[in-house]
């Protein structure tokens, strides 16, 4: 059986689920083993699929369960699918493990803990969308990670759950593992292509769409690790699927949270949890201290007005990766603002001179109000920044660096003008 030891350091995460779905073999902090993995059911959604499913049957049972893409976007798995499909085979299938959004860290349970899931996951894709050769892009931090899905990958394959001849079926699917180079851009699904490609790691326009053409010029699949990990729980429960969670948004959803709770993990849950909800199921307030805001990844930024949410994919919903970082009393919000800045300046691939050089100006005007030397003048322009780095750049990082500090300057106009008059209230700043 494998442990810890075998690969680099693990930091350990707390993990908790009121479902046992996904991370029914992940509460303990090592990896499940290909035996116990079948031994508590593993791979019989694979089998069921190969021998009693057509791949037609498993597209339409991935577009009923409603299934969202839980890479951010939340777009419909099985509408993805079908573009695919339209297109004439060779196809590809992408798992995107590359998760590098600040403070989102659940797909690497999945990988650390219960890889065999993701695997038996993409094999079921992969039948149904005809594709015989399929790719996990797992970010370079996540060097355990990738030693895991190596040695999974290598058991499946003797076991005959992955390669030539799938289970005696004429079924074959071969999975590579891509190590990305520490670039959040690169989980951007055409610069991911561009990386395996061997290039540059820089976001293709669009259209053409890589359902259409994707890697190497030919139809591609790109979904996320808890997406995949999806698969084959649907497969199995078929239309009792329906069953978990709130219409339009079934099936289990992973919330990474930290901050100042008093659990920070990854919680599993059904979608229509409340944000209120999410923090008290990891222990409430860390120290009793008073609710300040969440950040929602780098993306978004929500107040007490806001715990009441729920962490869906409506148009009211968290959304997202359902990322979750709380902040207390003693944050400040400029000086949270300043790490997000920070990050999407650093992050940005510099092709779209909006977001290159207006990343690095939204970083700056930040530090200005945290050092008190900032004007109305420049509260002005963090504004119309927001508005126009999104309209002049063609990608997602791009549409989403200016998201949190707008939401900020409307939720929190108090913090930027007692910053504007040299006071920070949390006592973090000057
Ligand atoms: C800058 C940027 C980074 C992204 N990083 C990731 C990532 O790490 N993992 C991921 O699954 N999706 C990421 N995405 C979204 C992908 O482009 C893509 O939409 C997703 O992998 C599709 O999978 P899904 O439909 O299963 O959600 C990122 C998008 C952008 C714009
Ligand atoms: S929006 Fe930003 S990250 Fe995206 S392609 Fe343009 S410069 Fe690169």
């Amino acid at each position: 059986m494998k442990t810890r030891e075998n690969y680099p350091h693990i930091p350990e995460i707390h993990v908790e689920s009121s479902i046992n779905l996904l991370l029914r073999r992940a509460k303990e902090n090592r990896t499940t083993p290909l035996e116990e993995y079948v031994t508590t059911g593993g791979y019989s959604a694979l089998e069921k699929a190969l021998k009693r499913l057509t791949p037609e049957d498993i597209v339409v049972l991935v577009e009923e369960s409603t299934l969202r893409g839980r890479g951010g976007a939340g777009f419909p798995t099985g509408r993805k699918w079908r573009f695919a499909l339209s297109n004439p085979p060779p196809r590809y299938l992408i798992c995107n493990a590359d998760e590098s959004e600040p403070g989102t860290f659940k797909d690497r349970i999945i990988i650390e803990r219960d890889p065999h899931l993701l695997l038996e996951g993409m094999a079921i894709s992969a039948y149904a969308l005809g594709v015989n050769e399929a790719y996990i892009y797992i970010r370079g931090e996540y060097p355990a990670g990738y030693q895991i899905l190596e040695d999974a990958i290598r058991d499946a394959e003797e076991a005959g759950y992955l390669g030539e001849n799938i289970l005696g079926t004429d079924f074959s699917l071969k999975i590579y593992v891509y190590r990305g180079a520490g670039a959040y851009i690169c989980g951007e699904e055409t610069a991911l292509i561009e990386s395996i490609e061997g290039k540059r790691g820089h976001p293709r326009l669009r259209p053409p769409y890589p359902a259409n053409e994707g890697l190497f010029g030919r139809p591609t699949v790109v979904n996320n690790v808890e997406t995949l990990s999806n698969i084959p729980i649907i497969v199995t429960y078929e239309s009792y699927f329906m069953n978990i969670g709130p219409s339009g948004f079934y099936g289990p959803k992973l919330f990474p949270i930290s901050g100042k709770v008093e659990k920070p993990g990854v919680y599993e849950s059904t979608m229509d949890i409340t944000l209120r909800e999410l923090i008290e199921m990891a222990g409430g307030m860390k120290d009793g201290k008073k609710f300040k805001a969440v950040f929602s990844g780098a993306l978004g930024v929500y107040s007490k007005r806001d715990l009441d949410t729920p962490m869906d994919y409506s148009p009211k919903g968290f959304g997202g990766t359902g990322t979750t970082i709380v902040l207390d009393e003693d944050d400040c919000i400029i000086d949270s603002l300043i790490v997000i800045a920070n990050f999407f300046h650093h992050e940005s691939c510099g092709k779209c001179t909006p977001c290159r050089v207006g990343t690095y100006e939204q970083h700056n005007l930040l530090k200005k109000f945290q050092e008190g030397t900032a004007t109305e003048q420049d509260l002005n322009l963090l504004k119309h920044l927001a508005k126009n780095i999104p309209i002049g750049s063609i990608c997602g990082l791009g549409f989403s660096a200016p998201q949190a500090i707008a939401d900020a300057i409307k939720k929190y106009p108090e913090e930027f003008e007692a910053h504007l008059r040299g006071e920070c209230p949390a006592g973090v700043c000057f």
